[in-house]
């Protein structure tokens, strides 16, 4: 097979649709139940997709009323679900901006080990202005000063990693040498942010470091990605503007001395599948049926950094002046200029915006059969649009297993997918090399 497609699932609350949770095909687990995680992780790994991804916010949504907005702490599902399965690999969040990187590098290779070398790490710098008030609430941290830190936390959590040469050691009973000295050593780091002598005390994971992720697409987090991330989320409304995002950041990779396929690319994608396309667009007006305005209204708030939309009403087109500037938005900046991108193209008025954000929050939203899906998929990464897919069923599980039993066997008839894994670890699925270290 030449280039693999690769496919994450991104679960998320009981499916990515803003109303999912109250559709038919929705789980009837609680979100606080463990099998609900891993029964979708076993679902995807039955289906060898490459991993799982689970994100986080640190902070209750304000509207919890309306929405099942919780779930269990990503690191610790990860480690439960590296018991649950044995191939798919374990993406999580943990934010830079309120976390210790000696905990986070703890943590992953500790999660690298249980599961066999398939833990990947999504590095988020927490944009939810809300989070600083549970962590000293010492006020927002700017756009570019999250980039700051997030740039120090991982040349920190690097050198934690690698400060154990691979064969450092021996586990000699007879010679009484657990490790050789001379191949643990000590990072005394010493920055604006963070001070840490080191070395972390475990030795290195069967990965070396996590699979790094990132999905922040502004310009700092496009150079950011191209610096640091080996797999990038990222939310496309087209596939004009996912091409032109695919181009720049392998272009930016290769500033920085990186091969293109060491830099994978997977936009975000919810597909609401049917027997025909009448019957998907039908079932997705089903969905945005269930949905209350003054959810998405705030929802777009928080987009915004906190932004009060109250005074727009809900049929008049919009125009980008209902918005403020995103160059002076501190929250997720990228998402705010693929919203008033679309609002420029469309002239959408707030209800029908709200209806497309409840879809999928930003990501690319379709409706259509089996067919149609697989035909999309090839067709973008054929195209220089993408590596593979940010999986995002709007309802889960049934959405997860409609593209299970429809599309992924289209996408193997057509040689895109893998019919059985070939490798152990998640660095194996995505083609990634492993960071070796000796000394
Ligand atoms: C697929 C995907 C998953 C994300 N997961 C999280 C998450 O779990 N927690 C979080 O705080 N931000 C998450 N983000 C937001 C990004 O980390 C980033 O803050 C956002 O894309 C804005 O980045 P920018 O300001 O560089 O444009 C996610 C974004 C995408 C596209």
């Amino acid at each position: 097979m030449a280039r693999a497609l690769h496919l994450n699932l991104f679960i998320n609350g009981r499916g990515h649709h803003e109303a999912s949770w109250r559709a038919p095909g929705a789980s009837s687990l609680a979100l606080t139940d463990i099998d609900y995680y891993a029964g979708m992780a076993e679902r995807a790994e039955r289906a060898c997709f490459d991993s799982v991804f689970l994100a986080d916010q640190l902070a209750l949504a304000p509207d919890i009323a309306q929405a099942p907005r919780t779930w269990l702490e990503p690191v610790t599902v990860l480690a439960a679900l590296a018991m649950r399965t044995t191939r798919i690999g374990l993406i999580a969040t943990c934010s830079t901006t309120y976390t210790e990187p000696f905990n986070l590098a703890r943590q992953f290779a500790s999660i690298d080990h249980i599961s066999r070398g398939r833990v990947g790490w999504n590095i988020v710098t927490s944009w939810l202005a809300t989070a600083a008030a549970n962590y000293g609430d010492t006020g927002v941290v700017t756009h570019a000063g999250r980039y700051e830190i997030a740039e120090e936390f991982c040349r920190v959590v690097s050198a934690l990693w690698d400060s154990w040469s691979d064969d450092a050691v021996l586990d000699d009973r007879e010679a009484g040498v657990y490790a050789r000295g001379d191949a643990v050593r000590r990072i005394d780091h010493r920055g604006a942010h963070y001070q840490v002598a080191g070395p972390l005390n475990m030795p290195r994971g069967p990965q070396g470091r996590p699979v790094f992720v990132q999905a922040g697409s502004s310009d700092t987090g496009k150079r950011f990605a191209a610096r640091w991330a080996e797999a990038v989320f990222t939310a496309q409304m087209e596939k004009a503007t996912a091409r032109d995002f695919y181009a720049e950041l392998k272009a930016y990779g290769a500033e920085e001395g990186r091969s293109g396929d060491q830099v994978l690319i997977l936009p975000g994608l919810s597909p609401v599948i049917g027997g025909t396309e009448a019957e998907a667009q039908r079932m997705a007006r089903d969905l945005n049926d269930l949905t209350d305005p003054e959810v998405g209204r705030s929802r777009l708030s928080g987009r915004f950094g906190g932004h009060d939309f109250s005074h727009l009403p809900l049929d008049r087109p919009l125009s980008p002046e209902d918005f403020p500037d995103p160059a002076a938005v501190q929250a997720a900046r990228s998402r705010t200029e693929v919203i008033i991108g679309l609002v420029r193209r469309e002239k959408p008025t707030l209800r029908q915006l709200l209806g497309y954000l409840a879809g999928a929050r930003g990501h690319y939203v379709t409706a259509g059969t089996p067919e149609q899906i697989a035909d999309l998929i090839e067709d973008w990464f054929r195209d220089g649009a993408a590596d593979g897919f940010n999986l995002m069923p709007p309802v889960l599980p049934a959405s997860l297993d409609v593209f299970i039993e429809e599309v992924v066997p289209i996408l193997r008839k057509r040689g895109l997918f893998r019919g059985e894994y070939a490798a152990e670890t998640l660095r194996g699925h995505y083609g990634l090399q492993r960071p070796d270290v000796t000394f």
